[in-house]
């Protein structure tokens, strides 16, 4: 039987501005849970890269004063090197200046086209270049200096008159409003929902979907004086990166999308257009499209004018990969906003890590190599804590798997650290250091039930903290293939010789 496929996306980023802690986010959640569910045998395919043509990156570019694509080759490479540095597992990178996209796109557009959904016409209204967004009046606001913006994001809006192809997106409200209600857990979560649902009961105006006044593009079939729209030409990669339009190819399997995970500024694109263009081209939808909340940097908003922009390369070098990872995914509920400080990565790398899990492992693993000869030691008999310890440790991979479902990452790892901290509990009440005199065979016993704890926590932290998660599982013994969710089943080999440990999270000490 052929596996279980799983695809899941990030946005593809604008090339416009260098990669920040905002991508990093995004990208680490979604390899979190592409790690997830290939820990749990399904077959993953995970989706990266950059959103290149429009308005924004043509000013960008020329602001650097070199060539679009040149400047996007550069800017692109730089986000690839941040997800190679996060440690992220994707398993495509896509561009959307890439020659499988423009095919890709065209063919979109010509099948869009032969279904009677698209009309030449003429836009006349609001534009915001950053938010590459059309805004009608009441979506905006005027400041007292005279200036216009949108009121969702407080971009500079321009009038924009100009000839441009429609998609009747006003003839799909129906069919939208059908498939979130046959669906409900498409849009999450659910005041995100909530918040689509009203949007397309107001009515759906037709969008305009070819500019004119710049060139840097996909080309219009048939109408090359028109660029599409980079709104749809950057949705479109999600099925471009499948194959399209050869969904027999190898690839062809992933779609339709099982995630698309955003950011909550772009729900709207990802929820109403990207389906309506789907159904307008006949082709199957994607399951779910998340969107998780915004970070600030110390209390503010990141922006231009702040320069306050936090790369978090340097914070890995500084704190550790999987410290950064840990910290972006526990720190805030997933779906909220929530608040970067170097005081609270900290904060969570001293409680969380190093005297939680690292400190868990560190007495174990190194009394063991004092105490126990160095090997695994066997299971003794039975007492009563050490079956509740044991029963919560080996329920512990389906309630991390049911919070996982819901993409509740903290909640994930609360159960984690409700583990941890019974271990703890149970050490310190068994006291294996006293047994070391009085009866070394419970003393082992001991130890064991700890190591088998250390077993499942180690496993299922994987996909959080994949490096040093690789370490204590190599320090318990357990050979690569059988890191997996279906390993847990394989009971852990007496007297296993056991490398010598090192200690897996450093204390950080930073004067406040
Ligand atoms: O919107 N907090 O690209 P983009 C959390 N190219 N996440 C953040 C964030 C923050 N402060 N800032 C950015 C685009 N993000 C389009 C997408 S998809 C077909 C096209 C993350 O470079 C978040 O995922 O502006 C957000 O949606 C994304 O980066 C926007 O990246
Ligand atoms: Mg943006």
């Amino acid at each position: 039987m052929s596996k279980q496929t799983y695809f899941l996306s990030t946005p593809i980023y604008y090339v416009n501005g260098s990669p920040h802690l905002g991508h990093a986010y995004t990208s680490t959640a979604a390899d979190v849970l592409a790690r997830w569910q290939r820990l749990r045998g399904l077959d993953v395919f995970f989706l990266t890269g950059t959103d290149e043509h429009g308005q924004k990156v043509e000013a960008a570019a020329k602001q650097a004063g070199i060539a679009p694509l040149e400047f996007a080759n550069r800017v692109s490479d730089d986000f690839r090197d941040m997800a190679k540095q996060m440690n992220i597992s994707n398993d495509d990178f896509i561009r959307t200046t890439e020659a499988r996209h423009k095919a890709s796109c065209q063919e979109i557009w010509r099948r869009i086209q032969a279904n009677g959904f698209i009309e030449l016409g003429a836009y006349e209204g609001y534009y915001a270049v950053r938010d590459e967004a059309y805004y009608d009046e009441s979506e905006t606001i005027l400041k007292p200096d005279g200036t216009r913006v949108a009121a969702s994001s407080g971009a500079p809006v321009e009038w924009v008159v100009e000839p441009s192809y429609f998609f009747k997106l006003s003839t799909f409200q129906d069919r939208l409003l059908a498939y979130y209600e046959q669906n409900p857990g498409f849009i999450a979560p659910t005041a995100k929902r909530n918040e689509i649902v009203s949007f397309v009961k107001s009515g759906l105006r037709d969008l305009s979907i070819s500019r004119t006044k710049f060139s840097w593009g996909i080309p219009v079939p048939g109408d090359e004086a028109h660029v599409m729209y980079v709104w749809l030409d950057a949705l479109v990669n999600y099925i471009t990166a499948c194959g399209f339009p050869d969904l027999e190819g190898p690839r062809g399997k992933f779609w339709p999308a099982d995630l698309h995970l955003v950011g909550k500024e772009i729900i709207r694109f990802h929820a109403v257009y990207w389906p309506a263009f789907l159904m307008a081209a006949n082709l199957p939808l994607p399951r779910r499209v998340f969107s998780h909340g915004w970070w600030t940097v110390e209390g503010e908003k990141m922006s231009k004018s702040l320069g306050n922009f936090i790369d978090v390369r340097p914070l890995t070098e500084e704190f550790g990969l999987d410290q950064v990872r840990y910290f972006l995914l526990r720190e805030v509920p997933f779906g909220n906003d929530g608040d970067f400080s170097r005081k609270a990565l900290v904060g969570r790398i001293n409680a969380d890590l190093a005297n939680g899990l690292g400190n868990l492992a560190q007495r174990t693993l190194s009394f063991i190599a004092k105490n126990a000869e160095g090997v695994l030691p066997a299971r003794g008999e039975m007492h009563e804590a050490d079956h509740a310890l044991l029963e919560l440790a080996q329920n512990l991979p389906s309630r991390v798997a049911e919070a996982m479902d819901k993409l509740a990452f903290h909640e994930a790892l609360d159960e984690v650290w409700r583990v941890i901290r019974a271990a703890d509990t149970y050490i310190d009440s068994q006291a294996p250091w006293a047994l070391r005199k009085t009866d070394a065979a419970r003393m082992k016993a001991v130890l064991r039930m700890i190591c088998e704890v250390l077993r499942v926590i180690g496993v299922v932290l994987q996909p959080f903290m994949p490096e040093t998660m690789a370490r204590l599982l190599e320090y318990l013994g357990i050979a690569p293939e059988a890191r997996d969710l279906a390993g847990l089943d394989t009971p852990m080999v007496d007297l296993t010789p056991l490398p010598a440990p090192q200690g897996l999270f450093p204390r950080v000490t930073e004067a406040a």
